[in-house]
């Protein structure tokens, strides 16, 4: 399966891929109180809205990675139009492999829904603790469990229990490697329908424009097992959040 293709096409009503509001996102913009001039890097940037915003409002500078080449095709068609002259860079590239020149230079480092990119929540934050400089911000959005589905799930599920921690654990990850918990956005139910539901949404408005494309049939395959997933257990078992915490150690071994 053309994966990136699929996420385009799920994905295609979405503003932001995450299950966070869009009132949430400028709350968050608004609390990280940037100074002009900041410099910003994030990885798995998506369609770029946050990155954009956070230029809009600061006037930062900002670097954007992300692998799909449909969500950076559109991050760049709206950076272009909204923020032509700013100092954002936008790079298309696996972000595991992304090694800035300068370690520990940026004021703030994000990751939001993407720790997997890491192997997970811990290393999704030593890796960005390893860009941020002391003092600097650290922002995550990762899922938690907030109770165990039975192993039915687990059966027809490719989410893993060990992939998740729970809500403070989650915290405590961070904790435990001397960031300090600054602040978190839980997601609501409602927030979490709007997300698996443009899905849902924007595939059978796909469906109805490309009916003969011959990926169709593996997209609605695998977009209606996920719904079941969600509508049976994940609605009431997993949990997401954005986590802001300060580096405040000087200097870490990661
Ligand atoms: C759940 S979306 C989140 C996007 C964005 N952070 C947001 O919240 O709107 C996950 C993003 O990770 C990107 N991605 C997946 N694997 C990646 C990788 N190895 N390197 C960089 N980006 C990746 C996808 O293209 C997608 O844009």
């Amino acid at each position: 399966m053309d994966f990136w293709k699929y996420y385009d096409v799920t994905h295609k009503e979405h503003l932001v891929c995450n299950p966070m509001s869009i009132e949430k996102l400028n709350e968050l913009i608004t609390l990280l109180a940037l100074k002009s001039g900041s410099k910003v890097l994030e990885i798995a940037t998506g369609k770029g809205e946050f990155l954009i915003r956070l230029v809009e409002k600061y006037n930062v500078s900002a670097i954007g990675v992300d692998i799909s080449p449909y969500h950076l095709g559109d991050a760049k068609r709206k950076a272009k139009e909204r923020v032509p002259n700013a100092d954002l860079t936008l790079i298309e590239m696996d972000g595991a492999n992304y090694k800035p020149d300068t370690p520990e230079s940026f004021d703030l480092t994000c990751c939001l829904g993407a720790s997997w990119i890491y192997n997970g929540h811990e290393d999704t934050l030593k890796y960005l603790m390893s860009q941020t400089k002391r003092n600097g911000l650290v922002v995550v959005g990762e899922p938690f469990w907030i109770s165990k589905p039975p192993k039915e799930y687990f059966d027809l599920s490719e989410i893993k229990y060990e992939m998740f921690s729970k809500h403070a654990g989650n915290v405590q990850i961070g904790e435990n490697l001397g960031l300090k918990l600054l602040y978190t956005f839980v997601s609501t139910h409602d927030e979490w329908d709007r997300y698996l539901g443009l899905q849902w949404y924007a595939i059978d408005k796909y469906a109805q424009v490309y009916p003969e494309d011959p990926d169709l049939p593996e997209f609605l395959a695998k977009l209606n097992k996920e719904k079941k997933l969600y509508l049976k257990w994940e609605r009431e078992a997993l949990g997401w959040a954005i986590y802001v915490f300060r580096k405040t150690l000087e200097r870490l071994d990661c």
